[in-house]
């Protein structure tokens, strides 16, 4: 457990990070980009932080991924490249720079150090689960090939590097369906998100068979919520995640990965939008799509809002978090990551 009060104290006496109205009126470029959501107030806040994250990066030839559910402040204000579980990926595997500084959850960051094992990959905070990646080990796969011998093993990128060691390739929610159709077997396994797994199920020919997993934000939306959500806001246009349960995703307009997600809003620019969700998905679209009144409810992730400037700092200030991963076991989730990675790019995703 990080000693916050410790983190603090220290960082103050290397950093100016006192709250700064004359700061936040110079980096009001930085601000306009998340000005819809970050109140000014919050943003005097903020500042001093984004300025010593971005000053203190270059000096460690670090770049930071961020994923669509970090907080605006992070997103917009420290983060080089964000996107979905694919495209930071396929980011860490071919960016240039010493460090990687995850902001993300543990899962993310055990992919770029299997993707790029040369460079140093930081987590702010080792504390950043995921209840998709805690709910299966190696040998759940084992058991899985047992009651199925001979067909594939799907995973999901939401586990463990020792799980993705035992998979024969991996998956994110923007090509699971292509990756499932790509199998050479009628029955793939799927592991560990049950619903994604149904999910694909109801598009895919193959007989898929699945591990009992789930997303502990994504699974507390009922059908029954989309129905009172439609009656309430008639006219919004509900965009789910994949990782709903079924009868969830069918009550949706659409359904994709977080990066489906802001191309459908991007394209279609509906009047209204809830999105099926991560709260901080919402928030970090707003400013770029002034036309689309988003509206709540959403679910937050507690693993991923473990992750904060101060955290992010002071991994870059101490290079504390340092991620590792047995190199046996790193060269056989390679394998099953940079499968995930080749085949997506043969099919154009
Ligand atoms: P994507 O960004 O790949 O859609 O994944 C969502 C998620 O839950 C990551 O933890
Ligand atoms: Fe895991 Fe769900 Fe949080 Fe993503 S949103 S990190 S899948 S618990």
């Amino acid at each position: 457990m990080l000693d916050l009060p410790h983190i603090r104290s220290t960082l103050s006496e290397h950093y100016d990070l006192a709250p700064s109205p004359e700061l936040a009126a110079e980096m009001q470029s930085v601000y306009e980009r998340m000005d819809r959501v970050v109140t000014p107030p919050d943003w005097v806040m903020y500042a001093p932080y984004v300025r010593a994250i971005n000053a203190l990066k270059k000096e460690r030839n670090a770049v930071i991924l961020g994923h669509n559910y970090m907080t605006p402040e992070i997103y917009h204000g420290v983060a080089d490249f964000v996107g979905d579980s694919l495209q930071l990926a396929m980011k860490a595997a071919e960016v240039e720079a010493d460090v990687i500084v995850q902001a993300g959850v543990h899962f993310m960051a055990e992919t770029s150090k299997i993707l790029s094992p040369e460079k140093t990959v930081l987590m702010p905070d080792m504390e950043a689960g995921c209840s998709l990646a805690e709910s299966i080990t190696a040998e759940g796969i084992e058991e899985m090939r047992a009651k199925y011998p001979g067909a594939p093993v799907v995973s999901y990128v939401n586990t463990t590097a020792e799980v993705k060691a035992a998979s024969d390739i991996c998956c994110t929610s923007s090509n699971a369906l292509a990756i499932v159709n790509a199998m050479e077997s009628d029955t793939v396994i799927m592991t560990p998100d049950q619903y994604l797994a149904q999910n694909v199920a109801n598009e895919s020919h193959k007989n898929i068979v699945y591990w009992p997993g789930s997303c502990i934000v994504h699974e507390q939306y009922t059908a029954q919520d989309l129905r009172d959500f439609r009656e309430w806001n008639p006219g919004t246009r509900l965009i789910a995640h994949p990782e709903c349960p079924p009868d969830v995703v069918a009550e949706a307009d659409f359904s994709g990965s977080t990066s489906g997600i802001l191309k459908y809003v991007t394209e279609e620019k509906p009047e209204k939008a809830m999105l099926i969700t991560e709260c901080s998905m919402a928030s970090n679209i707003a400013d770029e799509l002034p036309e689309v009144e988003f509206i709540g409810p959403c679910n937050m992730c507690p693993y991923m809002k473990k992750i904060t400037l101060e955290k992010i700092l002071w991994s870059l200030h101490t290079m504390e978090g340092q991620v590792e991963v047995d190199p046996a076991v790193a060269e056989k989730a390679r394998h099953a990551v940079q499968a995930m990675i080749d085949l997506s790019r043969k099919l154009g995703i």
